[in-house]
C-alpha cells in the first residue's frame, strides 16, 4: 500500500537519462502515528506490489535469512521470538565455528598473508552460506541478517523510490544531487524488486557510515548523491545518534529527525543487509573465491566502494540505520562471538537508535499491548 504510493506517481512521467539503469533507492520509514494503533492495523496486503516483493512478512524482499550459530541457542530464541512479535518470517543459516574450515576452503590469500583469526573465519563462512543460499535457490532478493539484530516492529511499512537515472557511477567525480525525499523526480517503475532494479547491496544495518565525498577513501568510484528525508520521527533526536566514527556527519549536518539514504561509503558491520540475485552472484564470487585479507563486513564495504582490488558495485544505504544491534542484560562476553565486548556485567538490556524498537518492547507485545514505548522521546 505505502510501498507502491510513490511507484504510482512514478508511473505518470519516465525519464530515462541514461541507459545504464543506475539505481537509487530511497528506503525509509513511513510517519506511523505509534502510541494508539495497534500493530496489526499496519500489516497490509501488497497486491499491488511488484510480484518479487512481499511486504506482509517478508519485508519486501523474497526471504530473509539470520546467520546464526547453531550452539547460540540465546540468539535463536530471541530472534525467534522477536519474528514472531514482528510477525516476519525468517529462516536460519547455520554459521560455523572458524576452527571448521579447512585452509584449503578458505579464498586465497596473497602471498607472505596469515590465515584470519578463527572467529573471522566462521564469520565470513556464515555469510558466505546465506548468500550462497540466495544465489542457489535463485532467489530475486534477501535480506541477510545477523542474530542480534532488532528494528522498529511497525516499519514493516517501507516507502521506496526508484530512480534509474541518477547519478550514474561515471559522474561519480561530481558532488552529486542532494533531493528531498518529499519531491522526488519522477522515475520508472522497478520489474524485480519493490526497492528498484539493478543494486547489488542495501546496506541497512550498520554501525555507522560516512558520505561518500571527495575526501572519502574510495571516493573515485561512489556516486555523491543522497536522498534528505526531514521530519522522520522513526529517526531519534540527534543527541541520541551514535556511530563508531569520530565524526558524525549525519549529526553535525543536518537537524534531528533526519534520515539520508546514499551510496556505501566508510562502513563497518554486516548487522542486515540485502542482496540481489545478480549482487549475491557478484558477492559469492569475489568474496567467496578471490583473495580476501580482513573481516566479512571490511570486504563487503571493499566490494561497494571498489577498493582493496575489488571493482565498484551498486550498494546503497540509510543513516541511521534500519536494523541496530540489540545488547540483552548480561555478561558483555557472550555479546559477541568474534571481538571482545568487555567482560562487565550489562545491567539493562539496550538498543541504540530505534525509538519503538522490538526487543525493547517484548514483554509489552508478550501482554498484547499495542503502545509501545519510545526509548527516546524528544526533548528538544
Ligand atoms: C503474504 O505472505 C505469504 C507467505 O508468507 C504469501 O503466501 C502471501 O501471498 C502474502 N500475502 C499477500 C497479500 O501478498
Ligand atoms: C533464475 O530466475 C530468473 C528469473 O528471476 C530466471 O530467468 C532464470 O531462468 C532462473 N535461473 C534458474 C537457473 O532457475
Ligand atoms: C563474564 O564472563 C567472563 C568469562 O566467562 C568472566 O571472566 C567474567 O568474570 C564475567 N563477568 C562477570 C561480571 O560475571
Amino acid at each position: 500500500m505505502l510501498s507502491t504510493a510513490l511507484g504510482r506517481r512514478t508511473s505518470t512521467a519516465t525519464i530515462i537519462w541514461s541507459s545504464s539503469a543506475f539505481v537509487l533507492v530511497c528506503v525509509s520509514l513511513y510517519l506511523l502515528r505509534r502510541s494508539s494503533l495497534p500493530v496489526k492495523f499496519l500489516k497490509h496486503s501488497d497486491d499491488a506490489g511488484p510480484e518479487h516483493g512481499r511486504f506482509n512478512s517478508t519485508l519486501g524482499f523474497q526471504q530473509i535469512f539470520v546467520v546464526n550459530l547453531p550452539e547460540r541457542t540465546d540468539r535463536r530464541d530471541g530472534m525467534t521470538l522477536a519474528a514472531a512479535l514482528g510477525d516476519i518470517e525468517l529462516e536460519f543459516i547455520d554459521a560455523v565455528r572458524g576452527e571448521q574450515v579447512l585452509d584449503k576452503a578458505l579464498p586465497p590469500l596473497p602471498a607472505g598473508k596469515h590465515r584470519m583469526a578463527d572467529a573471522n573465519v566462521g564469520s565470513w563462512r556464515g555469510h558466505m552460506n546465506a548468500i550462497r543460499e540466495v544465489v542457489r535457490r535463485n532467489l530475486t532478493s534477501a535480506l541477510i541478517l545477523e542474530d542480534d539484530a532488532d528494528w522498529d516492529p511497525l516499519s514493516n511499512d517501507h516507502s521506496t523510490y526508484v530512480d534509474s537515472t541518477y547519478p550514474t557511477p561515471q559522474d561519480a567525480a561530481s558532488p552529486g544531487p542532494i533531493l528531498d525525499f518529499n519531491q522526488l523526480p519522477s522515475t520508472i517503475n522497478p520489474t524485480t524488486s519493490p526497492y528498484g532494479d539493478n543494486w547489488d547491496v542495501l546496506w541497512l544495518g550498520h554501525c555507522g557510515m560516512s558520505f561518500p565525498t571527495a575526501t572519502t577513501s574510495a571516493a573515485a568510484k561512489v556516486p555523491k548523491g543522497r536522498v534528505v528525508r526531514l521530519d522522520d520521527i522513526t529517526v531519534p533526536e540527534r543527541q541520541y545518534l551514535k556511530t563508531i566514527y569520530d565524526v558524525d556527519c549525519l549529526k553535525n549536518e543536518y537537524p534531528s529527525h533526519t534520515r539520508l539514504t546514499h551510496h556505501v561509503s566508510d562502513v563497518a558491520c554486516s548487522l542486515g543487509y540485502a542482496v540481489s540475485q545478480a549482487g549475491a552472484r557478484r558477492l559469492l564470487y569475489w568474496l567467496g573465491l578471490m583473495e580476501i585479507t580482513t573481516a566479512f563486513d571490511l570486504e563487503l564495504r571493499h566490494f561497494c566502494e571498489g577498493s582493496d582490488g575489488k571493482p565498484y558495485h551498486n550498494c546503497l544505504t540509510v543513516q541511521p540505520g534500519l536494523f541496530q544491534h540489540h545488547r540483552p542484560a548480561g555478561n558483555k562476553t557472550f555479546e559477541s562471538d568474534i571481538s571482545s565486548h568487555g567482560t562487565e556485567y550489562r545491567d539493562k538490556p539496550v538498543t541504540e537508535m530505534i525509538r519503538w524498537s522490538l526487543r525493547m518492547n517484548v514483554e509489552a507485545l508478550l501482554d498484547g499491548r499495542t503502545d509501545l514505548v519510545d526509548q527516546f522521546p524528544d526533548t528538544e
